[in-house]
């Protein structure tokens, strides 16, 4: 087990009425911004409960930030906070709307531009401001870290951030009822490749961080049926709801080695087609299983038959079986897994292979992921 620092802040307020209960914990004293998204939280009463929670408190409302965040539309609400000198962000909405949030908060009374700070993280300034959530959509694990990902528009670019932790976050499941099934399926997937970059390195590391990683991937497998569900089943979505923050807050990561390949890969897809996260994720994790199946074989079997039980036959025949059935789990969700079935073709693949080239980037546990590695992951998810 390697050394690690564990620190994890956040206060969850998890289930029926959540919302309800948050009035507690926001600073009464403080002027507050809300931020949401698109207006979904307005369809689904989210809104309208959040309304009656705040009732008395001096706020202002910031509205429109989009999925894939944009630091152009977290530059208007940086500017809208210095105006009405705002002390307290409540992000209400998916992890778009946290993501953004938490750079308004670093960037209100930062000395630089907030793009340099997610390029720059020795900009960060000291004077964060406070910020908590209501989070409407379980798949990020945003609520219970200090990451953020945010896009650039103009320069087409997407990169993570890290800056605080949310105070507090709301998690009542019913609020996920709303969810259209495609962003369900899209939750499911991205807290799958999240426990499985934390996972699938090196064997022997931790046995404890292997079994809950196991444990979440298990879960997930077992409780998508339910969570997919039309008629919504309130304990599948709480499994899955809290599977999502419990992948993403750093309890299985202690003490063991990452891969975040996937996640940086499939980053570039977005920035470049607007592809939902998740769903670029489906496309390249199977890839990266195939591509470094050599140095993740003994990793491989574990997954194969912990999570898939795939005990019988070769070494070769039973790390086979677990990446087709990585890919056939997301299948069953409804999502891609092959980038031509986004209409995305080679020159992309070559796109993202220049940028990686250009900026010297090496990805993988062993650092060995080369952008001409990553060609070679692209070529795979044609
Ligand atoms: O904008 P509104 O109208 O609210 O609609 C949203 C949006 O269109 C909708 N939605 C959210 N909750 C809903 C709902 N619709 C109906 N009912 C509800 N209860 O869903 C759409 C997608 O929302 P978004 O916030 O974009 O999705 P998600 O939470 O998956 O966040 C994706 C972003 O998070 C980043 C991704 O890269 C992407 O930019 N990530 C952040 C991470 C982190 N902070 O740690 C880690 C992740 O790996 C990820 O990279
Ligand atoms: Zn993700």
């Amino acid at each position: 087990m390697k050394n690690f620092v564990f620190q994890n802040p956040t206060k969850l307020l998890f289930g029926r009425g959540a919302i309800e209960r948050m009035r507690a914990e926001i600073p009464a004293d403080k002027k507050l911004m809300v931020t949401f998204g698109g207006g979904s939280v307005r369809a689904n009463g989210v809104y309208e409960r959040v309304t009656r929670a705040l009732e008395g408190l001096d706020y202002v409302e910031f509205w429109g930030i989009e999925p894939n965040p944009k630091v152009e539309t977290v530059r208007e609400a940086v500017a809208m906070c210095r105006r009405e000198g705002v002390e307290f962000l409540l992000a209400v909405g998916g992890g778009s709307v946290l993501d953004a949030t938490k750079l308004i908060a670093a960037a209100v009374h930062a000395g630089a531009d907030a793009w340099e700070l997610v390029r720059n993280p020795a900009l960060l300034p000291e004077a964060i401001l406070p910020f908590a959530d209501v989070m409407t959509l379980p798949a990020t694990g945003s609520e219970m870290n200090n990451g953020a990902v945010i896009s650039n528009a103009a320069t087409r670019e997407k990169f993570a951030f890290y800056s605080r932790f949310p105070l507090f976050s709301v998690l009542d499941p019913e609020v996920t009822y709303s969810l259209p099934e495609y962003q369900i399926a899209c939750g499911l997937a991205d807290t799958f490749v999240h426990t499985v970059e934390q996972y699938l390195t090196v064997a022997g590391e931790s046995p404890l961080m292997d079994r809950w990683a196991e444990g979440l991937l298990s879960t997930l497998v077992e409780v998508a049926p339910g969570a997919m569900a039309a008629e919504p089943d309130y304990d599948s979505r709480a499994t899955y709801m809290l599977c999502a923050t419990m992948a993403l807050n750093g309890f299985i990561a202690m003490g063991v080695s990452q891969d975040w390949a996937t996640h940086r890969i499939g980053h570039e897809i977005t920035a470049l087609h607007g592809v939902t996260h998740a769903q670029t994720l489906a496309v390249v994790l199977p890839a990266v299983m195939a591509e470094l199946q050599e140095q993740k074989q003994d990793k491989l079997l574990q997954y194969a038959a912990r999570v898939w039980g795939l005990c019988e036959g070769s070494r070769q025949e039973r790390i086979d079986a677990a990446i087709a059935r990585t890919g056939e789990f997301f299948r069953s969700l409804g999502l891609k897994t092959r980038l031509s079935e986004l209409g995305i073709g080679r020159p992309t693949a070559e796109e993202i292979v220049r940028r990686f080239a250009e900026r010297g980037t090496r990805l993988g546990e062993k650092a060995n992921v080369d952008a001409a590695a990553v060609g070679r992951i692209l070529e795979r998810c044609l």
